[in-house]
């Protein structure tokens, strides 16, 4: 039986956080062994904010490496750049054109941003969920590991797959999210009620890479409340609850035990192992970092095998939709 495909990307913006690392990096890492996977730096998603030339080449090499740090293994995966696939934007443009402004005006993540940058609302942040439809169905994925804040990405997804192929016949499957319930949503440290983001600053996110004294630092300064016991109740300690689901993603136990364990201790003194417990479960990818951090050639290398393999499905694929929608005459 063939193995089912598997899409997922991340934007080259610097850093990687906890919640991109148990909303969807970790479930890379394992489904790299059972699926047919595709994951891809998201190099032109990235452009939609105001980004440097020079910073997003860096951060692409920059975000590869932290991928294969962390255990992605490019024989076993097509690891490639967005931009290294020029089908992909041709693509957004077809399945534009069966897609409904309004469905793109209701998005959740456009709204927001059409918020952040008031002055130019640039249309390709409008335009943001048709090339992430079109990542996946280039591809003809079918699981899609994502954090919770992609969900409507993904909803539109399937309703675009739809509408194409009722116009122009059968082509796309209906792609699913794969989502780890307890790292699907990591909140911010500052305010446990918004989510990890880095564009609301430092203090909001943790990186995985970062110093581990950077990462001592931040949990100790993490928002709480006035209370005393380590509790899970979302609503009244959103902080507490969101370092424990943390502690939990790292340790491997139960939000229940490590309540038991905590009993009649403080908040220091679990924040305080809470920051060892982190820094541990990443060292070896952070030293794998360190030594790989300036290959830049081999990286450079992984990527262009990455493109190849990459190219030939897509081409494959495009092939098939261009005929369908009568490019071909
Ligand atoms: P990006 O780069 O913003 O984030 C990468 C992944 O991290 C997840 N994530 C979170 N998960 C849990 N808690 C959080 N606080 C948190 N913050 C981020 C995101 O859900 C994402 O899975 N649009 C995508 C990139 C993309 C994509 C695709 C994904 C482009 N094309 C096709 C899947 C399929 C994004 O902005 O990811």
């Amino acid at each position: 039986m063939e193995k089912k495909i598997v899409f997922s990307g991340i934007q080259p913006t610097g850093e990687i956080h906890l919640g991109n690392y148990f909303g969807s990096l970790k479930q890379w890492l394992d489904l790299q062994d059972k699926y047919f996977c595709f994951f891809s730096i998201v190099n032109l998603h990235a452009l939609t904010e105001p980004i440097s030339p020079s910073s997003l080449e860096e951060n692409t090499l920059k975000t590869t490496s932290y991928l294969l740090s962390l255990g992605l293994n490019p024989k076993k995966v097509v690891l490639f750049v967005q931009s290294d696939i020029p089908y992909h934007t041709e693509l957004t443009w077809l399945l534009s054109v069966v897609t409904p402004v309004g469905d793109l005006l209701r998005m959740t993540q456009f709204k927001d941003k059409a918020k952040q940058f008031k002055e130019t609302v640039n249309a390709g942040l409008l335009n943001y969920p048709i090339l992430m439809a079109s990542d996946i169905l280039l591809y003809k994925a079918e699981y899609i590991p994502v954090g919770k804040d992609q969900l409507q990405h993904l909803e539109l997804t399937r309703e675009i797959a739809r509408r194409f192929n009722r116009r122009f016949g059968q082509t796309f499957p209906l792609p699913k999210a794969v989502l780890e319930e307890r790292g699907a949503k990591i909140m911010s440290l500052a305010e446990p009620k918004k989510k990890m983001s880095k564009s609301l600053g430092e203090e909001h996110y943790l990186g995985i890479f970062e110093e581990p004294e950077k990462i001592r630092e931040k949990i100790a300064k993490a928002v709480t409340d006035s209370g005393k016991e380590i509790k899970y109740d979302q609503e009244k300690k959103p902080g507490i609850a969101n370092l424990l689901r943390i502690y939990s993603l790292v340790e491997g136990k139960e939000i229940k035990e490590i309540e038991k364990e905590f009993q009649g201790k403080g908040y220091a003194e679990f924040k305080k192992i809470l920051a060892e417990k982190i820094i541990d479960y990443f060292s070896q990818s952070r030293e794998k970092f360190l030594a790989m951090k300036d290959k830049k050639e081999e990286i450079r290398e992984i990527l262009k095998e990455g493109r190849r393999k990459a190219e030939e499905i897509a081409q494959k694929n495009i092939e098939e939709i261009r005929q369908k929608v009568g490019l071909k005459y």
